[in-house]
């Protein structure tokens, strides 16, 4: 079966151009001249065929860091199912994510590979991969980190925050980084120095500093930075490539750029609400507005800068990707620590708004046009071990291809949005340009802004060795 894109402004991370995209089954076979005779030809076959003249056309967005239903304590699950997540993104104009499997501390990593995929099996309206969230790292998880690299699940989260939970100490960090060099699987690394942050957390709250902002002022951008630092200083000695995730401070991004211009692979990715969002608008809330805010890294202070020092990054490619960290969870969750922020569990709603907010920087002046498609698109694809098959429009990759309409207005809320979410951190916000049609491997999944496409069509994306690219 035969598709043409017909008559968008194509945009690729390497530039834009006026060009029919014509796609063969699930795969693009050509970007051609509209007026050349491979598009007329391909026109006067029975080709279904997409116009949009006027509109953006552009790789599907990549949003390498999601948590759909994860259970974060026994009493709070992420929101979003696979089926919920995974449909929402879509409508958003995300038509891959990478999810996390993970392993608890004193449990077998294989075991929390194959729960995950079961979970997630048929559950998906668009591609999805694993990353490993690696809690407890010894010989025997060692042992499985490399033959998951063989099966095409090539990244690992490490976490310096978590005490108790999912932290590891720095020779454990040092271990999984030397296999990491060996293997070249990416290390992912949740930079904050949690023994410290625990230290403040309990002081805070003895006294009685028990409020949503105290999530903030105990997770101070210092101890980001000297966390970012210390994961630099390992990963050099163990020669391995490192991504810094959902980096919020400056003082964590000032360590990335020092090690980007002395040449290491460092590599590192914020989120929206650490771009739009901050400590003293909307951490610093009473009651629930507050508590629904609470992630980590917190928020952080807009007086202090850190937003604008963020999009300076974008800029610059000492930040070379844009995921969500996509982890919700309802009020009745998130009122689990209304009296004591240590209870809330941590995590916000943005995997349907990610391709918006960000093309909103491109209508603020932030960020080029292909710089976006390029930190929401092309290089977590390049990253994350699936280069040439997602986030670029060219022959041989995937069909995943956004239809953009750059002058469509809308305003974001509960109300209208697909997460399973009942608030939205992004009440009332209002921007320009939208998904109109989205298409996932050749397949017309969204039309008209509304999923018409099925649970179940998203395929497990076994992944190859990232790119160590600077
Ligand atoms: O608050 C957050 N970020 N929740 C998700 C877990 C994590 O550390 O990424
Ligand atoms: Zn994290
Ligand atoms: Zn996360």
């Amino acid at each position: 079966m035969t598709v043409i894109v017909r008559g968008g402004t194509v945009i690729n991370a390497t530039g834009a151009t006026t060009a029919d995209v014509i796609i063969e089954g699930d795969k693009i076979a050509a970007v051609v001249d509209p007026s050349s005779d491979i598009a007329a030809s391909a026109a006067r076959s029975d080709a279904t065929v997409v116009e949009a003249a006027g509109r953006y056309v552009i790789p599907g967005g990549v949003d390498v860091h999601v948590h759909l239903q994860l259970p974060m304590s026994p009493e709070a699950t992420s929101s979003d199912t696979f089926e919920t997540g995974t449909r929402a993104a879509v409508i958003g104009g995300t038509t891959t994510v990478i999810d996390f499997a993970g392993q608890l501390h004193g449990t077998s990593v294989r075991d929390a590979v194959e729960e995950r995929l079961a979970e997630a099996q048929g559950q998906c309206a668009i591609d999805y991969g694993l990353h490993l969230s690696m809690g407890d790292v010894h010989d025997q998880s060692l042992k499985d980190m490399r033959s998951l690299v063989d099966e095409g699940m090539t990244s690992f989260k490490l976490f310096m925050a978590y005490p108790g939970a999912w932290y590891s100490d720095d020779g454990q960090i040092l271990r999984a980084m030397q296999v990491a060099a060996e293997t070249g699987a990416l290390i992912m690394m949740h930079a904050e120095n949690g023994i410290a942050i625990d230290v403040l957390r309990d002081q805070a709250a003895g006294r009685g500093n028990t409020s949503s902002v105290w999530h903030g002022r105990t997770r101070p951008p210092e101890l980001e930075g000297e966390a970012t630092y210390r994961a630099i200083q390992l990963a050099t000695v163990a020669q391995a490539p490192l991504y810094i995730v959902h980096l919020s401070a400056a003082e964590a991004l000032e360590q990335v750029v020092l090690a980007r211009d002395r040449g290491r692979n460092v590599f590192a990715e914020t989120c929206p609400q650490y771009l739009y969002l901050s400590l003293e608008e909307h951490l610093d809330q009473p009651g629930i507005d507050g508590v629904r805010h609470i992630c980590s890294p917190p928020l952080r202070s807009r007086a202090d800068g850190h937003q604008d020092t963020l999009w300076t990054g974008l800029r610059t490619d000492d930040l070379s990707v844009v995921s969500t960290d996509h982890c919700p969870f309802c009020d009745s969750e998130k009122l689990l620590g209304i009296d004591d922020f240590r209870s809330v569990p941590n995590g916000l709603g943005t995997i349907e708004h990610r391709m918006d907010l960000l093309h909103q920087g491109v209508v603020t002046g932030e960020l080029s046009l292909s710089r976006w498609v390029d930190v929401c698109s092309t290089t977590p694809a390049r990253l994350f071990g699936l280069q040439g098959r997602k986030g670029v429009i060219a022959p041989g990759a995937d069909a995943d291809i956004v239809v953009y309409d750059p002058k469509a207005t809308h305003v974001l809320g509960a109300e209208t949005h697909h997460m399973n979410l009942d608030h939205s951190v992004w009440e009332g916000v209002e921007l320009q340009g939208k998904a109109e049609t989205v298409l996932s491997r050749g397949s017309v999944v969204v039309e008209q802004g509304e999923f018409v496409g099925t649970i179940g069509h998203g395929r497990y994306l076994e992944r190859s060795i990232p790119e160590p690219l600077r």
